[in-house]
């Protein structure tokens, strides 16, 4: 059931590769054709190095179509990311995308919790950005263990059910009057709710008129146990829910089912590639075990 377009393969140029706190960093690259076709949910194959086999799939956070440029953001795990860690403006790499199912925003009369967690947050932040421009109704909730590795501000929005003491948001959401809550188990990140994004996710369902939380559609991004407490959030309140998976893969268009994910649909059980029938699953066709 792929319903993937055009893959493009591009030698991009790295314009910026900014490292913040925890290994983590936000790569620019000028990748005109990418840039023009991505869609929120949608990410790349990297090239980590030339004559590197394997690439490393990594979601696309923000495109400029007028710019040529696609923004990542990844976290150093292992050889892969730290060589993409060592690349500086004017390095090539070979990138191919956007690849894979994005998440579907097109019903813009609906809110969509945008909740993110770790590395997930990016395709959060893409999804945000286009339903803002859509004149949709974005929110985000993002969770991270480490400092996030954007500018922070204190949020003027009061939003239901949140602790007025997790007050602190994303910089560059805030000014596009996007509104964010953030959460950490992390005591030294000031103005996040502590505990899970899930957890701060679920005081905002709970707080909202039932009128208003049917009119919620969740998007989610991050590590399997928040995905799967974000399904759980999602049944608990009756709310669709959207997931997409960062599992391992290898050709990542397709070819080799080594990201096979089994579903449970309408008419039965089928085995998915996550790559190009995914990374976007809706939740409860998932297993969750
Ligand atoms: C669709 C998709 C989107 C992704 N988006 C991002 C992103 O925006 N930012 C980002 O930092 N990372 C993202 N990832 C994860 C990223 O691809 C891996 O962290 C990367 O491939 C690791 O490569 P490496 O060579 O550095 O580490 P490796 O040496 O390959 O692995 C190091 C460690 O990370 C684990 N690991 C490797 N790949 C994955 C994976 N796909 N998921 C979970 N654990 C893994 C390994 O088991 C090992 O413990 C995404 C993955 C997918 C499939
Ligand atoms: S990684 Fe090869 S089919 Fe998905």
């Amino acid at each position: 059931m792929s319903r993937q377009a055009t893959i493009f393969e591009q030698l991009a140029r790295v314009q910026i590769n900014v490292a913040h706190p925890a290994e983590q960093y936000m790569m620019r690259l000028h990748a005109p054709d990418i840039a023009a076709h991505a869609l929120p949910g949608q990410f790349v194959h990297l090239q980590v190095a030339e004559g590197a086999r394997l690439r490393r799939p990594i979601s696309i956070m923000l495109s400029n179509p007028e710019q040529g440029t696609i923004d990542v953001l990844f976290k150093v795990v292992g050889e892969g990311t730290r060589l993409l860690a060592q690349k500086q403006a004017g390095d090539i790499l070979a990138v191919c995308g956007p690849i894979g199912v994005p998440f579907d925003i097109s019903d813009t009369s609906r809110r969509y919790a945008c909740i993110g967690g770790g590395v997930g947050i990016p395709p959060m932040i893409f999804a945000a950005d286009r339903l803002q421009q859509a004149a949709g109704h974005p929110m985000v909730f993002a969770g991270s263990e480490v400092p996030f590795p954007f500018a922070l501000t204190a949020s003027r929005f009061l939003l239901p059910g949140i602790p007025a003491a997790a007050m602190m948001t994303i910089q560059s959401l805030e000014s596009r009057d996007i509104p964010c809550r953030l959460a950490s188990g992390n005591p030294e990140l000031f103005g996040t709710f502590s505990g899970y994004v899930a957890d701060l996710a679920a005081l905002w369902l709970e707080a909202l008129p039932t009128e208003e939380r049917d009119k919620v559609t969740i998007l989610s991004c991050g590590p399997h146990p928040m995905l799967r407490s974000v399904a759980q959030l999602g049944a608990r309140f009756g709310v669709q829910t959207f997931v997409s998976l960062e599992e391992h893969m290898a050709c990542a268009i397709g070819g080799c089912a080594g990201c096979v994910v089994e579903t449970h649909e309408a008419d039965g059980t089928h085995y998915r590639r996550i790559c190009v029938d995914g990374p976007v699953f809706d939740a409860t066709q998932l297993n969750w075990d």
